[in-house]
């Protein structure tokens, strides 16, 4: 048997057997006699003789030391003592005071801070197409590898927010919205491995991955469609059947996006199917709550690989009319076997059904549970082209109560070729302004893989001006690869179209502005230098229209779309105050960016006609009489001092004007400013805080 220190008995002071020894005294009343205690030990067999250590008076006293303490009626005769009462009482409200101040400075700080902004919020998106980015494989076709090869290049423009276009496995009838595993990475693009090495890389340097997701259709070679055509109990509901006579009309007049009817008979079923687009993408039956599931579960899987958010493909499709009835001609009196494009119906019946926000807020909810850790805030936007129906896009917004889209694309101005003016500019700003639901984030698109480069219908002379309209108005700018430089559509011949939407109809072809970016004036332009082939040709201007030549000029597209996505970042202006018309007219559209309290503020002058023009805006007495150009789309005019009722610029030009002002325009001009969230600056404390 051993000695241990503690296995004497020490658990009041009042037992201690070394304060009384210390003491002298007699135990108080309630305290054991040294024969008891010697007893108590014995009875716990701590026997000297016994174990054969002779103990020390001394160490003894030494060892039991440290536990001692004073008797509570000593502590308790002194702590009632003034000199000790008074200061315990101080310090006991001082430390209640603290904890109430520190919870009300609290609750006052949560309360007067403005929300902060998610990343989707805070940096420009820029759209990947995946086939036409990089190649680096040198099969001619750009992969997830490529896109690894050239991650340099966001963070060179301070864009954290990247949205690749679908690479999931897929035929490529309409080269990757054909899908026909959700679950697999095409071969073409990559590996799976590869797919999660770009998500960990981009995560590493603080990029998002925005994938697409394509709701309304799969493949006709998807699995689903294949068990759905021979009736498998679980999946014959899985698409849009109806009877049809294979040589006899079609069930009804509806017709697909890309021309002609949206039916198409089947042979193995029996049946025609429905396709709101290629007769090879059969539209899911979103009727049926195991499809539902089925797509819910996709969302799950790539959420906990870790991406970032989706872009909502073709989502007003989702549901048709069970009715089956036929849609109202635009014209009533067209013959109907003329009736063959999307233009020559209202599409009542084929779009925006009720149920499908239902639907995508289902979506959401799974987003939102992946939300919750922080800084891993998982966004959503969808794509729907309503044109004049504008009440339909906003629809997809989340409101307070009820989540839905971060926000719906803005594609209103893709439009802005159309009719170049200052006042068309702002129509079309405005047709999204003056719709969006309060407190709602805006969003502008200028190009994607659908539509025309705006390089190309505005003409080149406009890009710079339309890249500083889309990153100095408030809210989310996208960006299509190449817009950053300027790149234009290629011209395809008839031979080397490879759209199919081009192949039914040769004007609607998109593979002009799908052509390889452009990095270099070395083979290819820097998209494959392995081989010599690329899918669709390279555009000829790109020996000078190239990402290397461009870092090497200050007065470049490139290095104007730096300069303005930087001052997004760093000027609290641009990112988070208000947005107020200044001026528009047959060339100059003209706005401010300001923010309460902060003096520093922006305006722009931009000049979308067709003539130069000297704008006047003495009438605006927030403005100091002279305007210096922080940043003009024609360099050398940076630094230029205009009197305000003299403004100059050129056809296609912009300036950025950067003033100091005690007045700001908001207050008294309520009509024509916008703000998302209102916040204002301290300037005393350098603090933002809601106003
Ligand atoms: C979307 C895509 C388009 C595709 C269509 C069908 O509109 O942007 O490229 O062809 O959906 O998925
Ligand atoms: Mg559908």
């Amino acid at each position: 048997m051993s000695v241990r220190k503690d296995s004497v008995e020490l658990g009041e002071c009042v037992r201690n057997p070394g304060f009384q020894d210390a003491d002298g005294d007699a135990p108080a009343a309630d305290t054991v006699s040294a024969a008891e205690s010697e007893e108590k030990r014995d009875s716990i067999g701590v026997k000297r003789d016994s174990i054969g250590v002779k103990l020390d008076p001394d160490d003894e006293y030494n060892q039991v030391k440290p536990y001692a303490g004073m008797p509570k009626e000593v502590l308790l005769l002194y702590s009632s003592q003034a000199r000790y009462r008074v200061p315990r009482e101080i310090l006991f409200w001082l430390t209640v005071c603290c904890t109430l101040a520190l919870v009300a400075i609290t609750i006052t700080v949560i309360a007067l801070s403005p929300r902060c902004l998610s990343w989707w919020q805070a940096s420009p998106v820029y759209q990947v197409y995946p086939r036409s980015f990089k190649d680096s494989d040198g099969d001619g076709v750009g992969d997830l590898k490529g896109i690894m090869e050239k991650l340099d290049h966001f963070q060179y423009l301070n864009i954290k927010s990247v949205w690749i276009s679908p690479f999931y496995r897929s035929p490529m009838k309409d080269f990757g919205y054909d899908v026909e595993d959700f679950r697999d990475v095409d071969p073409l693009f990559g590996t799976m491995q590869d797919f999660e090495e770009l998500l960990t890389e981009m995560h590493n340097r603080g990029l998002k991955l925005i994938m697409d997701f394509i709701p309304n259709h799969t493949s006709d070679r998807h699995r689903w469609f294949n068990l759905s055509r021979i009736r498998d109990p679980y999946y014959e509901d899985f698409y849009v059947w109806t009877d049809c006579d294979p040589n006899g009309p079609k069930p009804n007049n509806w017709v697909s996006i890309f021309g002609n009817s949206s039916w198409t008979y089947d042979e193995v079923r029996g049946q025609c199917y429905l396709h709101q687009f290629l007769k090879e993408q059969p539209d899911l039956n979103f009727r049926n709550p195991n499809v539902v599931q089925e797509m819910i579960d996709i969302v799950d899987f790539w959420l906990k690989k870790g991406v970032d958010g989706f872009r909502m493909d073709a989502v007003k499709h989702m549901l048709e009319a069970a009715h089956l009835r036929d849609e109202p001609q635009v014209d009533p009196n067209k013959p109907p076997e003329l009736v063959t494009t999307e233009w020559d119906l209202h599409s009542d019946y084929t779009t925006s059904q009720v149920g499908l926000h239902d639907l995508l807020r289902e979506f959401r909810a799974v987003l939102d549970t992946y939300s919750r850790e922080p800084d891993k805030y998982r966004f959503m936007v969808t794509e729907s082209y309503d044109y004049e129906e504008v009440d339909k896009t906003m629809m997809y917004y989340s409101t307070h109560l009820v989540r839905e889209s971060d926000f719906p694309f803005n594609f209103y101005l893709l439009d802005l070729p159309h009719n170049a003016s200052g006042v068309w500019a702002k129509h079309l700003v405005h047709i999204w302004m003056g719709n969006m639901p309060r407190g709602e984030w805006p969003n502008w698109v200028v190009g994607n893989h659908d539509r025309s480069r705006i390089a190309s219908s505005a003409g080149p002379a406009y890009i710079r001006v339309i890249n500083m309209l889309l990153l100095t108005l408030p809210g989310t700018p996208t960006t299509y690869y190449g817009e950053e430089i300027g790149m234009e559509n290629i011209n395809v011949t008839q031979s080397e179209i490879q759209d199919p939407a081009g192949k039914y109809n040769t004007s609607a072809s998109r593979d002009p502005e799908r052509s390889p970016m452009q990095w270099s004036g070395d083979m290819n332009a820097g998209f494959n230098n392995k081989t010599n082939v690329t899918w669709l040709p390279v555009h000829p201007d790109y020996e000078t229209v190239n990402v290397e030549v461009q870092k090497k000029d200050d007065g470049s597209v490139l290095a104007q779309y730096r300069f303005l996505s930087n001052l997004r970042v760093t000027e609290l202006a641009l990112h988070r105050g208000w947005f107020c018309y200044i001026h528009a007219d047959a060339n100059v559209f003209s706005y401010l960016r300001e923010l309460d309290g902060l003096s520093q503020a922006y305006l722009m002058v931009l000049n979308f006609g067709k003539q130069s023009a000297i704008t006047d805006l003495s009438s605006v007495s927030e403005l100091p009489d002279r305007l210096t150009v922080l940043m003009s789309t024609n360099h050398v005019n940076n630094g230029k001092v205009y009197e305000k009722s003299r403004i100059l610029t050129e056809a296609g030009e912009g300036l950025v004007i950067q003033y100091s002002t005690d007045t700001r325009f908001n207050p008294t001009h309520p009509e024509e400013c916008y703000v998302s969230e209102k916040a204002c600056f301290l300037p005393t404390i350098n603090i933002l805080y809601k106003c």
